[in-house]
């Protein structure tokens, strides 16, 4: 269909991904998860979708301990698809990454030093800060990351920042996952505050979750590799393959839109016929939600 929205197209699109936990060489992670044919097929429906992809972000967990063939793996797979995208990549750690193999393999340097990135993707900012705490899985900043962030956004950018932080800053049901949180969740807000953040996206819970930092919006991408069963009880933590998901992340100049995608391709159908379309094509464009909204008895 070669119809127009009727509102304006978004300025920057971003596709968010999130606990690739990728394992090398064929390992399975708890036994049946096939990490890498995930995270392919999630890549692949970020192809397929045809949106034009400013940057695709991988919010961490990128290797599910650490292991330097993880990160070659990752970027093995992810290359050639920014390559096609021709977009940016942001990349951030999580508690399963190490940051001297991921450090080595995704940023060239041999350091332990958290590797926090600004990413320019034509005037909206992007900003990726490694929440992992070493030797922990819980999250949270050094006293270094919070005045290097609160530096960077006392500039506000053309259409504003995304924050990416692997440790969702919201209070999420699992009482074990609240142990594991992002530590000073009241002096993160107090940074953000008043600055040009529009978003925050995240990961690590493992489930397509929203809420709020402040008048900010948190938006969680559910798990590449696995999803935590939000069907089950609070008090358990139970893994599920499936439905994993990716977020397609849309900026606009008045709002951020989130919408889930889906990585397992399901059967479709046309949800509208080619007559129909064909006919809309004709229809002027003023005319067009009178003509296609009215129901019809
Ligand atoms: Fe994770
Ligand atoms: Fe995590």
């Amino acid at each position: 269909m070669a119809l127009t929205g009727s509102r304006p197209a978004p300025t920057h699109v971003l596709a968010h991904l999130s606990d690739t936990h990728l394992i090398a060489a064929g390992g399975l992670l708890a036994g049946h998860i096939d990490t890498e044919a995930q995270l392919r097929k999630a890549l692949a429906r970020v192809e397929s979708s045809g949106e034009r992809v400013d940057a695709l972000v991988l919010s961490g967990d990128l290797a599910d301990s650490g292991d330097p063939a993880a990160y070659e793996l990752l970027r093995d797979i992810v290359d050639p698809v920014v390559a096609r995208l021709g977009c940016a990549l942001v990349l951030t750690g999580g508690n399963h990454d190490e940051r001297r193999p991921m450090a080595r393999t995704l940023h060239g340097i041999d350091t332990d030093a958290p590797q926090d990135t600004v990413t320019d993707c034509e005037g909206l900012r992007v900003i990726a800060i490694d929440s992992a705490v070493p030797g922990y899985h819980h999250g949270g900043f050094t006293d270094d990351q919070y005045a290097w962030l609160a530096n960077e956004l006392a500039t506000p950018a053309e259409h504003g920042t995304i924050l990416v932080i692997h440790h969702a800053p919201i209070t999420y049901r699992s009482p074990v996952m609240q142990l594991l949180d992002f530590d000073d969740v009241d002096r993160l807000r107090a940074v953000v505050e008043g600055s040009d953040v529009r978003a925050v996206l995240s990961g690590h819970l493992h489930v397509t979750s929203f809420g709020t930092l402040g008048s900010v919006p948190v938006i969680v991408a559910g798990g590449v590799s696995y999803v935590d069963d939000v069907g089950a009880p609070r008090e358990l933590l139970m893994g599920v393959d499936g439905p994993q998901s990716w977020n397609l992340v849309e900026v606009h100049a008045d709002q951020v839109v989130a919408t889930v995608v889906p990585i397992e391709q399901h059967e479709t159908w046309p949800a509208l016929s080619a007559a129909v379309t064909e006919f809309m094509e004709t229809v002027p464009e003023a005319d067009r939600r009178e003509v296609f909204s009215r129901k019809r008895t």
